[in-house]
């Protein structure tokens, strides 16, 4: 898509449990520039998953609005996230005899086929097909085989898959808004793209998105993702607690969470002392911030216990000297890396995402990370530069139309929602 000056612009539609958000970047020689950011609360998801299409529509049209607004341009397509207890990973692998002296694209396509050739039941669908490395002939650990001498190609890949509806569900929310889909991202993928470094992939590293309704984990070694998995614990039932706890209204608890929250009780002092409102007539009362950081701590333990369980499951515990990375809003909160640290017994650090331009201070938020991502992921699979973006899937995600079929439609439907 283009601009009014010529230049390419990409969009990002992060659709969250707790907000839709949606980001225009205009791409430059030197990187991405930030033009417009618009959010809004998001009523119509459950625990990652579309359950309301009326009122996820709704919330992503509003978040494009206010983002178009701010860009001053209009858009017609985005990259989107998913996420949700669908999603599964696992590790395959595909051989085929090289046609041919040298491993040509065709090879690569094939190969990369034959690993994605797994048995799914018939609700899921491939949604990426990560590269991890090639075997070629003797000769293991090839990252790129195009153009190498060989007679046979092995590809190891990680592939992740969806279930068909979920797909299907945010797709209709979006082009009901008049936006065709670029493409469909798993949402912990483009997070990793905008918050670890090159060196923390290679090492061996695990990043975590802990949003509002799941938090969403990928594990990257030797530079390619290994293992991905989604844990439904987050920070909407951190808020449930406090509410439960305080008897006091959602609200209230979620913004007192945010303003006072803290993951490690022994962090807080007895004497900080806040009010908390009551549900009803009834007048506020005073809580020591201890007490409240004792009601948030057993839910951030339980969320940091079942991730070491699934590194455990993944066998790559004993393998991330690059330690744990958090993002997403949830991870934003005080000791919760402390905690973390205590629990995986390895270097944590909070991760914001880094490498782009223009509205810094609203970006630069861990609740932006999957927004970024998507951003960064669209651009690698623009350019074709896999060298920044090594782990994107290169063939076209299988069943979704391709944006230039369906562009007129979404526009139109654009036509209809905003003159309702
Ligand atoms: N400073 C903070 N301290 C603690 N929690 C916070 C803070 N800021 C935001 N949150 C929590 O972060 C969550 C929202 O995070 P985020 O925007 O990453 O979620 P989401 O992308 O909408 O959800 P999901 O990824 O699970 O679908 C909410 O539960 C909110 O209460
Ligand atoms: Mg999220």
């Amino acid at each position: 898509m283009t601009g009014e000056s010529n230049e390419r612009i990409l969009v990002a539609l992060d659709i969250g449990t707790s907000k839709v958000a949606a980001v225009i970047a205009a791409v430059r020689e030197d990187g991405l520039e930030i033009l417009g950011l618009g959010t809004h609360p998001s009523r119509g998801l459950k625990k990652g998953v579309v359950v309301n299409i009326e009122s996820t529509a709704q919330a992503i049209s509003a978040a494009v609005d206010e983002a178009q607004q701010m860009a001053g341009c209009r858009i017609h397509s985005a990259w989107v996230g998913i996420a949700g207890s669908h999603i599964y990973g696992l590790n395959s692998k595909g051989v085929v005899g090289i046609h041919g002296s040298e491993v040509s694209a065709s090879d690569i396509e094939r190969v990369l086929d034959s690993a994605r050739a797994v048995p799914l039941p018939s609700n899921q669908r491939v949604l990426h097909t990560l590269e991890q490395d090639y075997l070629l002939d003797n000769q293991s650990g090839v990252r790129q085989p195009l153009g190498m001498c060989g007679v046979r190609l092995e590809a190891r890949v990680h592939v992740v898959t969806c279930a068909m509806n979920a797909a299907q569900n945010i797709e209709k929310c979006v082009e009901l808004c008049g936006i065709a889909v670029d493409g469909i991202v798993l949402e912990p993928l483009a997070s990793a793209f905008a918050v670890l470094t090159e060196d923390e992939k290679e090492l061996g590293v695990c990043l975590v998105d802990i949003g509002g309704g799941t938090s969403d984990i990928a594990i990257f070694s030797e530079g390619a993702i290994r293992h991905t998995a989604v844990i439904p614990i987050a920070g909407n039932q951190v808020t449930h607690d406090i509410a439960m706890m305080l008897r006091t209204p959602t609200a209230d608890a979620e913004a007192i969470k945010i303003r006072y929250g803290c993951a490690l009780s022994k962090m807080t002092r007895a004497e900080q002392i806040i009010k908390v409102p009551s549900v009803g007539d009834r007048p506020p009362r005073e809580l020591s911030r201890q007490t409240l950081a004792e009601a948030i701590e057993p839910r951030y333990e339980e969320l940091f216990a079942q991730i070491r369980e699934e590194l455990r499951r993944s066998g790559y515990e004993e393998l991330l000297p690059g330690g744990v990375v958090l993002t997403g809003g949830t991870a934003k909160m005080e000791g919760a890396v402390e905690l973390a640290e205590e629990v995986f017994q390895i270097p944590v650090r909070l991760g914001s995402p880094y490498g782009i331009s223009g509205l810094l201070d609203v970006v630069q938020d861990p609740i932006y990370a999957s927004s970024v991502g998507l951003l960064q992921y669209g651009r690698g699979r623009l350019a074709g530069d896999f060298d920044r973006a090594p782990l994107a899937d290169p063939l076209p995600i299988d069943g979704f139309k391709s944006p230039s079929a369906n562009t007129w439609l979404a526009r139109l439907k654009r036509w209809i929602w905003d003159n309702l």
